[in-house]
């Protein structure tokens, strides 16, 4: 066997919001059945030792103020893409989460971002849209529109590759698809259309192939520093393979969240200051 790669982190800067305000009170996924309780003071806690294993490996947290009736805000990298200081913000899919949009754009004015551009198209931003050290990957399908990935090859400047998702279990592409290192992605493929499995496959021949029980309790839904890689604890397979391909497993459990349909990677939005 190839002995693994030192893998090597690289500290980060992420947006984060509390819980404050999470509940499931309409569904615009498949995993969120508004019949079923919700224990906000679990969600807090469990989104509390996310937040301080983020720190713990040394990253940078910064929160974002949650809004009263604004349930989904915890999932904060659905708000904006920030890249090299430009920011792309959101414009939701659903009219539920539309105003999510303006408080992103109000923080990343504030902190200094520019240009702070909102999206035309729909565009639900790190969510759908994942950097790599060559490309801003970028899908369609459930959420962001296709006019949304020229429109953010144009405001980010990066070269976007599209990619179409095909299961509404995995609406985003962070629920398909996780950046490990600038080199490296690991992904589903049956979420995606043949077409776009091609693709990733002619670029990333040496990714991470999840199967079905470690996508399906959301695995791929992970915060890499390059190093570290912050997963759900039940992705046990996942976390396996990750530690023998070098990088170091972080898992968290955060099953109140997953009744909204999000996991780690969507409670946090990475920030590229430039
Ligand atoms: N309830 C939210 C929605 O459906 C969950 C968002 C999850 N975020 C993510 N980055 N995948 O919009």
């Amino acid at each position: 066997m190839e002995p693994s790669p030192v893998r090597t982190a690289r500290r980060r800067h992420y947006l984060l919001c509390p819980p404050t305000h999470f509940a499931v009170d309409y569904a615009i996924n498949p995993w969120m059945d508004p019949t079923r309780p919700v224990d906000r003071a679990a969600a807090e806690a469990q989104w509390g030792r996310l937040r301080d294993a983020l720190r713990a490996l040394g990253h940078r947290v910064d929160l974002l103020d949650p809004v009263p009736g604004l349930p989904d805000m915890v999932f904060t990298a659905n708000g904006a893409t920030a890249i090299d200081g430009r920011v792309l913000v959101a414009r939701f899919r659903h009219e539920q989460r539309a105003p999510e949009a303006e408080a992103h754009r109000r923080w990343f004015a504030a902190a200094g971002y520019r240009p702070v551009r909102v999206a035309g198209p729909v565009n639900e931003g790190e969510g759908d849209f994942l950097l790599t050290g060559r490309h801003l990957l970028a899908a369609t399908g459930f959420r962001t529109s296709r006019a949304a990935h020229h429109e953010a090859r144009r405001v980010l400047g990066r070269p976007v590759v599209s990619l179409v998702l095909v299961d509404p279990r995995f609406y985003h592409l962070d629920t398909a698809l996780a950046v490990l290192d600038e080199e490296q992605i690991m992904y589903h493929p049956p979420a995606f259309a043949p077409e776009s499995r091609r693709v990733l496959r002619a670029l990333y021949p040496r990714a991470i192939l999840v199967a079905e029980p470690d996508a399906a309790v959301f695995g791929l839904n992970a915060v890499s520093d390059g190093r570290h890689v912050v997963l759900p604890a039940a992705a046990h397979g996942l976390a396996g393979r990750l530690h023998r391909a070098g990088y170091v497993p972080v898992p968290v459990d955060m099953p109140e969240l997953l009744k909204g349909g999000g996991g780690p990677k969507c409670c946090v939005l990475e920030l590229r200051p430039g």
